[in-house]
């Protein structure tokens, strides 16, 4: 959730992390801050409640030379969004400066103690704890390292941190605790980095080290090195990154989530570029780690996800099942730990995560690790926590997605799943080769297919201004369009804080029809498959008790014309590949009705984009 950025080096820290934090600022908006070593006798240090532009004003013309510096965009978990409360934090004597992502679960016993030994609190977070006993351990002769290490041992709870000295300015110390936040160290020319996520070191360095668990870096100028949190050293090269620094920017377009959308039709062309080959039909899948004798013994699929990734698993579960025949199941991340679910090394588990950074499901990844089940991810962020979980990886290639609202790689982790069901069910035996040839020839058509359903922007961008002045919503769709009604509605609700609920539409007369009237529209997915005439009944039903409809329906059916209020036509595509183009246009439309309404696009209230606590 918070970013973090850490430099030191030969260049001036200040500007250096101020434009790092515009980089970070999608991880948490809630405040932000810095401290800077200045060469004086304490740091320099400046927070501000909101956004970047607030800390931006309160340090213009005002910071100064430092080799060295720490900071912080947060998202709150322990106390409100204000200047006391954002990072970073320091000890009463001003001479640590911390930054921290995640949560301290026992910093209330820890702070009653310090409290009791006379120690004053300038905050109401879980972090400053951290402050104080970091500086404890540094007066008892401890250097940097060991006394955040001592630190960490008196904690629970799962975080990142990143420590500066005063009495040692150009060295950084950054852990990781359990599975919340990662951290990166980057190295350039006598200087190093460390940062949260990559996305704020793409302008200064590919040349990368991740942490794992359980892990701390030294960082100086001139070179970092590695360590347990036991003190044991360890061997950690840095990797080059491949990753475009230019894609992470918004370019012409309005809001990245917009640029985000218009990218998935060069973003898929990629995905399914040397992956889906024709004659004979099949997938080459690179990162696929099982051969084909592992995955016949597979007895069954479970994929699991949070938010848009979760929805993208249960599309992927039909994939699976109709083209490979293996039992599928899908599962919320949060939940599945909880239910004890029944699992072997036969099982194999696939994760779906934009950011492979997700704690709920790290959580789950190593429940399913801890029983021996075979893994796989898609992911779209190299090198990230899930990446280096699972035996192998899919990535998506749909390049840094920014927005907080998942576009991109929702249409991406389907596509991964389309290609990862096509190769299981080749190599079972289990995919009749009319039906691959039928699934590849569909994929490669999908970059010009979305790219259709993009030209219905105009259309939608009007349509959002006759519907966005309803405060509720339903999204209804059945079989493969189910999903979409949910993630339909996820979008809406997160980027135009309106009241929208996705269900499968058989479930419409068991309790939510009981919402229908005039004033709650309906947004049904009613594609040209075999359930469309059960889909056009439930649009009946919704007409019957006085409720809009705008129906989405497949090139060439006009049957719904005169019962829907208003309809959108999708391109054409392969029944399976639906979602793609659907997709598009739930996400235009939850786009143009978030900008009707004025709100904050890319940034809406209270989220983050990469959720690292529980
Ligand atoms: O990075 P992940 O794909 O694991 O993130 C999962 C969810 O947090 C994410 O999809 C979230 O629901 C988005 N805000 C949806 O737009």
């Amino acid at each position: 959730m918070c970013g973090i950025i850490g430099y030191t080096g030969e260049r001036s820290a200040g500007p250096l992390i101020m434009e790092a934090l515009r980089r970070l600022e999608y991880r948490g908006y809630d405040s932000t801050g810095l401290a800077l070593f200045d060469h004086g006798s304490s740091f320099f240090v400046a927070r501000a409640a909101g956004k970047i532009d607030q800390l931006a004003s309160r340090v213009e013309g005002r910071l100064p030379a430092a080799a060295a510096g720490i900071g912080h965009t947060r998202w709150a978990t322990h106390g409100a969004a204000t200047d006391a409360n954002a990072h970073p934090h320091l000890d009463p004597s001003g001479r640590v400066a911390i930054v921290h992502n995640g949560i301290v679960e026992n910093y209330e016993e820890l702070r009653t103690a310090l409290l009791a030994r006379g120690r004053h609190f300038a905050s109401d977070t879980d972090t400053e704890v951290l402050a104080h006993l970091i500086a404890d351990a540094l007066e008892a002769g401890r250097d940097l390292p060991a006394a955040v290490r001592d630190a960490v041992a008196r904690t629970t709870g799962a975080y990142a941190l990143v420590a500066i000295d005063r009495d040692e300015p150009g060295r950084l110390v950054a852990v990781r605790v359990g599975n919340a936040g990662g951290i990166v160290v980057g190295r350039g020319e006598r200087e190093h980095f460390v940062a949260s996520d990559l996305a704020a070191l793409l302008p200064h360095t590919r040349e990368v080290a991740f942490l794992e668990p359980g892990e701390l870096a030294d960082v100086r100028a001139a070179a970092a090195s590695f360590c347990t949190l036991a003190g044991e050293p360890l061997d950690r090269p840095f990797e080059a990154q491949t990753l475009d620094p230019i894609a992470a920017v918004r370019g012409r377009y309005k809001h990245f989530m917009l640029k985000e959308i218009w990218e998935q039709p060069d973003g898929l062309l990629d995905a399914v570029r040397g992956r889906y080959l024709l004659a004979p039909a099949h997938v080459a899948l690179e990162g696929f780690p099982f051969d084909a004798e592992r995955v016949r013994q597979f007895t069954r699929v479970v994929l699991i996800g949070m938010g848009t990734s979760w929805h993208a698993a249960m599309v992927g579960r039909h994939y699976i099942e109709r083209l490979a025949r293996i039992p599928a199941e899908v599962d919320n991340a949060a939940e599945f730990g909880y239910r004890r679910a029944i699992l072997d090394e036969h099982t194999l588990v696939i994760s779906v995560s934009q950011s492979g950074e997700t704690v709920d499901l790290l959580a789950a990844m190593e429940v399913a690790r801890r029983a021996g089940c075979a893994q796989l991810t898609v992911c779209n962020t190299p090198g990230a926590q899930t990446t280096r979980v699972a035996d192998g990886t899919i990535y998506m290639r749909m390049g840094p997605e920014i927005a907080v609202a998942s576009t991109k790689c929702f249409t991406g982790a389907m596509v991964a799943l389309h290609a990862i069901a096509l190769h299981l069910g080749r190599a079972r035996g289990t995919l009749d080769p009319a039906e691959a040839e039928a699934q590849v020839a569909g994929a490669l058509h999908l970059p010009a297919a979305v790219g259709e359903a993009l030209l219905l922007a105009p259309a939608i961008e009007q349509l959002a201004k006759r519907y966005a002045a309803y405060e509720n919503f339903l999204f209804l769709g059945r079989g493969l369009s189910f999903p979409l009604a949910l993630e339909g509605a996820l979008k809406l609700k997160e980027v135009s804080y309106l009241h929208a609920e996705g269900y499968a539409a058989g479930e419409m007369k068991h309790g939510p029809i009981a919402l229908i009237d005039e004033r709650m529209p309906t947004v049904a997915l009613a594609p040209s498959d075999e359930l469309r005439d059960k889909m056009r009944s439930n649009i009946q039903q919704l007409k019957a008790r006085r409720g809009r409809v705008v129906a989405i329906v497949s090139a060439g059916d006009a049957s719904l014309s005169a019962l829907a209020d208003d309809m959108l036509t999708l391109p054409d595509t392969d029944q399976l590949l639906v979602p793609f183009v659907a997709a598009v246009v739930m996400q235009l439309l939850a786009y143009y009705v978030a900008l009707e309404r004025g709100c904050d696009v890319d940034q809406p209230r209270n989220l983050a984009k990469t959720v690292t606590v529980e």
